[in-house]
């Protein structure tokens, strides 16, 4: 026994020096090399750049398809099998609009008619394609024509209409004065619609997006927003093509009425206009009634806000055109050579609303750079295990529509072979990295966050950068319905990470969002760009090229804990019994200890042996038990009344799509009840509270792996 242990041994140490000598170059030199300043360029970043923002380019118009032929190119020329994936889907484009106000309906001689124009300064670059912006307006808004008094609601919050309900105001039947920057736009028109209001116009105030206001602050002086700048975008509140909700559009293929597009009740069904600083401050102006309160004023020398309504009347107009026009994905695949059956996606969207500098072309930008950074290392003998996937998204501006789109025409193919999706919406907004994931990844992001230089500081890391002086970086969770993960993580139930620089920026969706803005103001030596791209691509190569998924279910486990602790919070002293889902975290926590042990056994295991079949088979079955454990957290009936969204664990908030919500069916339940105040609402809670922990428990049963 002992001597044929031995004998075993000799065999595997000559063995692995045979291997030794013939060992290919090992992933982690490519890794080093793809970060390496020798392959980074940031001129070329800022060349694409430069290319794809030439000209407006919203979905389904001819300069965007432009666009995704350069996209095209860049991968092509990257050895990299590329081709598009087109769909008829549903945009919206405006016809025609018109906004009058009348501020004291006894003197009509004072109406004013605003001008709607963003406009072009001297010396703009872009002066002659400045007339392929389109008209300033809302993607998806209802047409029609309302006159009526308005009512300032400050942010168009929930909150913020409790506050006039306590005032004693009415909003219905009023059109609604709403500043933009704390909810998502489709929320704000979807809560005035439930409060009553029949018309709604949504302003950048200033004090959010101005610097305050005073020239030489605002662009192309400055990086704020120009008082005639305005932030256009849409305004549904689903997910994907509306007339094809949870099957991919095709030509031929079953769409969904207008009428029925309305019932299903994610289109607005009153209508809505952004408008300028200068434009919601002259409406401002015309507002009487009671004082707002501090919170809810402008900058120091604005007028005094007032609630309302009137005496200043709105007259507003708006027609909009819906039409079935084509977008392109434009995806890029680079087959793995050990598992090709498992996919590494990477993501961006190439549609704007303008230019699109920042949204969302620095992240195309450095989506072509890590493109000729992996065709460099293939040229040097580099191939990646797993499969990468590049895509190029279309018309997620009008709803995250070509990565929806996209996901529920692969939806079995996804799940069944997607180790993990990684987007990046934007590269830069400006200074400072954050970061979103699903927990299982967030180790994986803190390492890579150690290998990349600080863009804005050479002797650091861009994990101290992150880091700052807190212990542990803050990272953000997916839940939301903002950019192209929703329906990975949302709908099928991916790994799925975030990354950008800045968060929010003060030209956002305006004609401002040029590159004369990201030079001087976003990223002045594109080296920002530079480490996003170093960032995502090295997450990517190590999730395709490590032999074990770098996944730590234990960080998941972890965080439902913090998660609980918000839940207990939020629940009155009511019978709601926990016990269940505190179980099934304890029981992940188990599970997560014990696959991570697993993995060290084989891998111990594996330096003494022949790496034999059975061990390929091994690492296998421990890999697939990591990748499918997220899909646990999803469940084929979905949120309440919102089947579409399938994850129990992350989800909007019902009031703010741009908000993440941790447990949002139990916590959708939770409000329900508060308000309903019934037996039948509380046990619907505790109806949703086992929900979730079974979800939790299956996932646990597929990291064990074993049958019941
Ligand atoms: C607000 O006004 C509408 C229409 O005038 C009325 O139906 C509604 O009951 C009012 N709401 C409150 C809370 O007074
Ligand atoms: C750059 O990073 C180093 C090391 O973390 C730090 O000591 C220094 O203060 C940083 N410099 C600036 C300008 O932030
Ligand atoms: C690239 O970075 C270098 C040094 O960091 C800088 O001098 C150069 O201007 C940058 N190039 C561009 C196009 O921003």
């Amino acid at each position: 026994m002992i001597i044929k242990t031995v004998a075993a041994t000799l065999l595997a140490i000559a063995a692995s020096s045979i291997f030794l000598l013939f060992s290919p170059t090992p992933k982690s030199f490519y890794h080093s090399l793809f970060i390496s300043s020798s392959l980074s360029d940031n001129a070329s970043i800022s060349n694409h750049l430069h290319t794809l923002t030439r000209r407006p380019h919203v979905a389904g118009q001819e300069a965007n398809a432009e666009a995704a032929a350069y996209v095209l190119s860049i991968f092509t020329s990257s050895s990299i099998k590329t081709h598009i994936a087109p769909y008829p889907v549903a945009l919206t484009y405006p016809v025609s609009r018109s906004l009058t106000l009348t501020p004291s309906p006894q003197e009509p001689q004072s109406q004013i008619n605003f001008n709607l124009q963003q406009e072009i300064y001297g010396g703009d670059p872009y002066a002659d394609v400045a007339h392929e912006v389109l008209p300033t307006f809302h993607a998806f808004a209802k047409s029609g024509t309302v006159t009526a008094p308005v009512v300032y609601v400050n942010y168009g919050r929930l909150e913020d209409y409790e506050v006039l309900k306590q005032m004693g105001v009415n909003v219905s039947g009023s059109i609604v004065l709403a500043r933009y920057g704390k909810i998502y736009r489709g929320s704000i028109v979807q809560t005035a619609y439930e409060a009553g209001a029949v018309g709604v116009l949504v302003y950048t105030d200033r004090k959010d997006y101005g610097g305050g206001g005073g020239e030489g602050k605002w662009f192309p002086d400055g990086k704020w927003l120009p008082p005639s700048g305005v932030q256009v975008g849409t305004v549904y509140n689903g997910v994907g093509d509306p007339t094809t909700p949870g099957w991919a559009s095709s030509e031929e293929g079953e769409r969904l009425s207008d009428d029925e597009v309305e019932k299903a009740g994610d289109v607005p069904l009153i209508p809505s206009l952004p408008v300028s600083a200068a434009d919601g401050e002259t409406i401002l102006r015309a507002i009487g009634g009671q004082l707002a309160n501090d919170d809810w004023q402008g900058s120091e020398d604005a007028p005094t806000y007032r609630v309302g309504p009137g005496p200043g009347i709105v007259h507003l107009s708006y027609t909009g055109k819906q039409v079935i026009g084509t977008i392109e994905n434009v995806i890029g695949v680079i087959e793995g050579t050990e598992e090709p059956d498992r996919f590494v996606i990477l993501g961006n969207h190439r549609d704007a609303w303008t230019f699109g500098a920042v949204d969302p072309n620095s992240g195309t930008a450095a989506l072509l750079e890590i493109a000729q950074r992996l065709g460099k290392l293939q040229k040097r003998g580099w191939k990646p295990r797993r499969t990468i996937v590049l895509c190029n998204w279309d018309a997620e501006e009008y709803g995250l529509i070509g990565s929806t789109e996209w996901v529920e025409e692969n939806r079995q193919m996804l799940a069944s072979r997607a180790i993990a999706y990684l987007n990046v919406n934007s590269a830069v907004y400006g200074p400072g990295f954050s970061a979103s994931a699903t927990p299982q990844l967030d180790e994986l992001l803190k390492q890579a966050t150690q290998q990349v230089q600080d863009p804005d500081n050479s002797s650091q890391t861009l994990y101290q950068s992150w880091v700052g002086s807190c212990s542990s970086p803050m990272i953000d969770r997916l839940g939301s319905g903002e950019s192209d993960f929703a329906a990975f993580v949302q709908h099928v139930g991916i790994p799925a990470a975030d990354m950008a620089f800045g968060k929010g920026y003060p030209v956002y969706h305006s004609m401002y969002d040029d590159f004369i803005w990201m030079q001087k103001f976003g990223d002045p030596m594109f080296q920002r760009h530079v480490a996003v791209a170093s960032l995502w691509g090295l997450v990517a190569l190590w999730l395709a090229d490590a032999e074990f998924l770098p996944f730590n279910y234990l960080s998941y486990a972890l965080e439902l804990q913090r998660h609980m602790k918000d839940l207990e919070d939020e629940l009155p002293d009511k019978n709601i019994n926990l016990a269940p889902l505190f179980k099934s975290i304890e029981e992940l926590k188990k599970a997560a200890t014990k696959i991570n042990s697993q993995r060290e056994e084989i891998e111990q295991h594996k330096g003494w042996q022949f790496i034999g079949k059975n061990d390929h088979f091994k690492v296998r079955e421990l890999n697939d038990r990591l990748m499918m454990a997220e899909r646990a957290f999803t469940d084929q009936d979905g949120l309440l009344g919102r089947s579409w969204y399938k994850h129990l664990i992350y989800g909007p908030s019902k009031h703010d799509d741009y908000g993440s919500k941790s447990f949002p069916g139990i916590g959708e339940a939770i409000e329900k009840a508060k308000s309903l105040k019934t037996t039948e609402s509380w046990e619907l809670v505790q109806h949703e509270v086992w929900r979730v922990a079974r979800a939790v428990r299956h996932a646990s049963q597929i990291i064990n792996g074993e049958l019941t």
